[in-house]
């Protein structure tokens, strides 16, 4: 079976939470696709001394190894910095495309969570879903994952990452049209995951119907 779930919003909205959870409840892989230009990020970072070659990391997303994504560094707030900032590159973004767009129409369905899924790279996802949460809550979370810093920090990054994300030229973070929005800014985890799983299985059934 093709069937996707394509899982767009801002960071620490609840994204991949969501995505994990929808895909183990319905057999589906999972690709959190901000790992990918963590892992761009990092590695640029790192070879340029602190600061991001353009061409550099370009070729460092042609060479991307799935193997590359599993390292624990990836989740930290100075990585996801360095994704925002590679993630505003073409040439870094079309490097990554193939990959996406292939694990998303691979067989038995797929989750993949972003900010340009639904928009980009599987526009034809059978399930959209936006996911979103207000900025206070959003830093709250981020803040208790990490376990460093303080609440203010970490909003003030997450607001410098999203008009990033959001303002770039290619590929902005935005709702595709026929999006489902889902605020989980007043929901439990569990509620967040049960409306979301609630839409995919209605968007499954109407495929069938
Ligand atoms: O979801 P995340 O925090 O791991 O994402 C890290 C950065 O990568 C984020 O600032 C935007 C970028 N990103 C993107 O541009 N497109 C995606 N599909 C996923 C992430």
């Amino acid at each position: 079976m093709i069937f996707t779930v394509a899982i767009d919003g801002p960071a620490a909205a609840g994204k991949g939470t969501i995505g994990r959870a929808v895909a183990r409840e319905l057999g589906f892989a999972h690709l959190d696709t901000g790992l990918l230009y963590r892992a761009v990020g990092t590695r640029a970072l790192h070879d340029g001394n602190g600061v991001i070659d353009p061409v550099w990391a370009a070729e460092i997303a042609r060479q991307l190894d799935p193997a590359d994504l599993e390292s624990p560094d990836l989740r930290s707030g100075r990585a996801g910095l360095a994704a925002s900032k590679v993630a505003a590159l073409p040439d870094v973004r079309t490097a990554l495309l193939d990959f996406q767009k292939r694990f998303a129409r691979r067989d038995g369905g797929a989750v993949l969570d972003g900010r340009d899924i639904g928009t980009v790279i599987c526009p034809e996802a059978e399930a959209k879903l936006f996911v979103t949460a207000s900025d206070e809550v959003r830093a709250a979370r981020r803040h208790a994952e990490l376990g460093t810093g303080t609440v203010d920090s970490v909003l003030a990054d997450l607001r410098a990452r999203d008009a990033r994300d959001a303002g770039r030229d290619v590929a902005p973070l935005r709702a595709a049209a026929d999006a489902f929005l889902l605020d989980t800014s007043d929901k439990t985890i569990s509620e967040g995951v049960a409306e979301a799983i609630g839409y995919v299985r209605d968007r499954i059934f109407a495929g069938r119907g």
